[in-house]
């Protein structure tokens, strides 16, 4: 979620990073110290998304990205008739996916919200995206998106396993934080 999203920024700068925070419309204020670059569609995060990546060592993504935007803009009001109306619907682009293409060697995390076979489905995103790490967590009624606390479960490339038990999400951001740090070759 957004509020978690902003959490790891904060924890990151922390950490004495250099944080760049690419957000979409939101009523939270940018942690201090951290650079924030507003958009609103898929398509301007994928592109500062790719500009940011090039100056950085690593990337998160805890955004929930429209996957489908409308195939189709009218250019006038659409009157309305008797009919149901349906919404033709395009893909997005797929932000990691795209990042990791131009970065192969970017240190790169993800997120996966989901509301059943956790594991598997983190486990699946990871690989297919190219990821060095992906934080997952449960969502659904009366979980993550709507709470103060959060818990997760962080999967590695190498096949590890970490639980960040349910907490504040500002202690589970600096807790990711620090499984970051621990990963990234030393400068
Ligand atoms: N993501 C992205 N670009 C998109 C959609 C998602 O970069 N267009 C990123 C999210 O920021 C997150 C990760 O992909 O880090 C997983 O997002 P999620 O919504 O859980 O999964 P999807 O890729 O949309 O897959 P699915 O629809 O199968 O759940």
């Amino acid at each position: 979620s957004g509020k978690q999203g902003y959490a790891v920024a904060a924890a990151l700068r922390d950490l004495g990073a250099s944080v760049t925070l690419i957000s979409g419309p939101t009523n939270l204020a940018a942690p201090a110290g951290v650079r924030r670059v507003d958009v609103e569609t898929a398509q301007q995060m994928l592109e500062a998304s790719l500009a940011a990546a090039a100056q950085a060592e690593v990337f998160v993504a805890a955004a929930a990205v429209a996957d489908y935007r409308a195939a189709q803009i009218a250019g006038q009001k659409i009157k309305k008739n008797d009919a149901d109306l349906s919404l033709a619907l395009t893909r997005t682009e797929d932000v990691l996916a795209r990042v990791r293409a131009a970065f192969p060697q970017l240190f790169m995390v993800g997120f996966a919200a989901e509301t059943e076979k956790l594991e598997e489905h983190a486990r699946g995103k990871l690989a297919r995206k190219g990821l060095d790490l992906i934080a997952a967590n449960w969502v659904g009624e009366g979980k993550a998106f709507d709470q103060d606390d959060n818990s997760l479960t962080v999967f590695g490339k190498d096949g590890s396993a970490h639980t960040i038990a349910s907490a504040s999400k500002a202690e589970v951001a600096r807790e990711l934080a620090g499984l970051i740090a621990a990963r990234l070759p030393r400068a």
